[in-house]
C-alpha cells in the first residue's frame, strides 16, 4: 500500500511558511503583503473559492482586498480596475477569478496585470519565463507549483535520471508542470488526447501527473511498480451509495487499486486540492518580498 500525502497537512507548512515571511517582511522593511481579488458575476462556486482566498490572505497577516463586481461590469470598467491595481503599490498580487461571465474576454484583462503582480502565473511573461527556466523573477501558476512542491518533499530537488509523464497538456496546468519537471532534471513526456497508447506512457512514468479531467481514468495497470503518482484531476460523480441524488469527488487516477501499486500517491480530495490556495499565498509573499527588494522564501 502506497503513501498517501495528506495535500492539507503539506499547505498547511507552506502557510506557516507564508506567515513567517510575511511578518518577517513587515518588520524588515515595514512592507505588508497585498493580495488583491477581483470576481466578477454571482457564481456561486466562485464566490465560494473568492470567499476563502481573501479569507486565507488575512490569515496569513496581508492586506486583503475583495472587489466584487456587478454582472453588468464592462470590459472597460474590468480593465480600468486592474489598471489601478497595477499603479497601487501596497498590492503585490492580482488575481482575476476565473471564468469571467461569457461578455467579458478574460485574456486581454489577465495579460493587462504587471507580470510581477500575476500570483495566478498566467500571463505570457510568466509562462515564456519558466520556459526559459527562469524560476528567479518569474511566477509559476498555483496548481503546478503546488504539485510539485509535493514531488520535492518525496524525491528532492534533483530529478536527474526519473522519467516523469504528465497527462494533459494544458496552459493552467499540463504544460507548466511539465517545464517543471524538465527544470529539475526529470526527462518529461507530455501526454494528451492524441497520444498513442496511454497506458504504456504512463507505465514508463516514475513521477505520474494526471491532469485530464475524466473520472478514475489511470488504472492500476498504467501504474509502474513503486511510482509517484499525483492526480490532479478534480471530477464529481454519482455516489448512489451515499443516498439518492448524491455525488462524490474522484479524481482522474482510479486510486484504491493505483495505491496498491505505487509507493507515493495523492488522494482527490485532500491531495493538490489544498496546495492551491496555498501557492497564491506563497506567490503573493514572494511578490511583495521582489518589490521591496528582499530575497523571497523558498517553497
Ligand atoms: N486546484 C486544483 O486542484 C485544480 C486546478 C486545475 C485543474 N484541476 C483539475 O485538473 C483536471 C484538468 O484540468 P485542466 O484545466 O488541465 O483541463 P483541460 O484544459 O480540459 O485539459 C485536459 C487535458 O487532458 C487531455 N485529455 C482529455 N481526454 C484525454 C484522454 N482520454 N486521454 C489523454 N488525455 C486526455 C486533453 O488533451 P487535448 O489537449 O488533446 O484535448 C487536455 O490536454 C480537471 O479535472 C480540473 O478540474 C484541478
Amino acid at each position: 500500500m502506497a503513501t498517501v500525502i495528506d495535500g492539507k497537512q503539506v499547505a498547511a507548512s507552506v502557510i506557516d511558511t507564508v506567515k513567517a515571511a510575511t511578518a518577517a517582511l513587515d518588520k524588515q522593511s515595514g512592507v505588508q503583503a497585498g493580495l488583491a481579488v477581483i470576481i466578477v458575476g454571482d457564481d456561486p462556486a466562485s464566490h465560494a473559492y473568492v470567499g476563502s482566498k481573501s479569507k486565507m490572505a488575512k490569515e496569513c497577516g496581508f492586506k486583503s482586498v475583495q472587489h466584487t463586481l456587478p454582472l453588468e461590469t464592462t470590459q472597460e470598467e474590468l480593465a480600468a480596475l486592474v489598471a489601478s491595481l497595477n499603479a497601487d503599490d501596497t498590492i503585490h498580487g492580482i488575481l482575476v477569478q476565473l471564468p469571467l461571465p461569457k461578455h467579458l474576454n478574460s485574456e486581454p484583462i489577465i495579460q493587462s496585470i504587471l507580470p510581477e503582480k500575476d500570483v495566478d502565473g498566467l500571463h505570457v511573461v510568466n509562462a515564456g519565463k519558466l520556459a526559459v527556466g527562469d524560476l528567479e523573477t518569474g511566477l509559476v501558476s498555483c496548481t503546478p507549483a503546488g504539485a510539485m512542491v509535493f514531488v520535492r518533499r518525496t524525491h528532492g530537488e534533483d530529478l536527474s535520471g526519473l522519467n516523469a509523464v504528465v497527462v494533459g497538456r494544458s496552459n493552467l496546468f499540463g504544460k507548466p508542470m511539465a517545464q517543471l519537471l524538465l527544470n529539475a532534471n526529470a526527462t518529461v513526456t507530455i501526454a494528451h488526447s492524441r497520444t498513442k497508447d496511454l497506458p504504456a506512457v504512463c507505465r514508463n512514468a516514475d513521477i505520474l501527473v494526471a491532469a485530464v479531467g475524466r473520472p478514475e481514468m489511470v488504472k492500476a495497470d498504467w501504474v509502474k511498480r513503486g511510482a509517484t503518482v499525483i492526480d490532479v484531476g478534480i471530477n464529481r460523480i454519482a455516489a448512489p451509495e451515499k443516498g439518492e441524488g448524491k455525488t462524490r469527488l474522484v479524481g482522474d487516477v482510479a486510486f484504491a487499486e493505483a495505491a496498491e501499486v505505487a509507493d507515493v500517491i495523492t488522494p482527490v480530495p485532500g491531495g493538490v486540492g489544498p496546495m492551491t490556495i496555498a501557492m497564491l499565498m506563497a506567490n503573493t509573499v514572494i511578490a511583495a518580498h521582489r518589490a521591496a527588494g528582499q530575497t523571497p522564501p523558498k517553497f
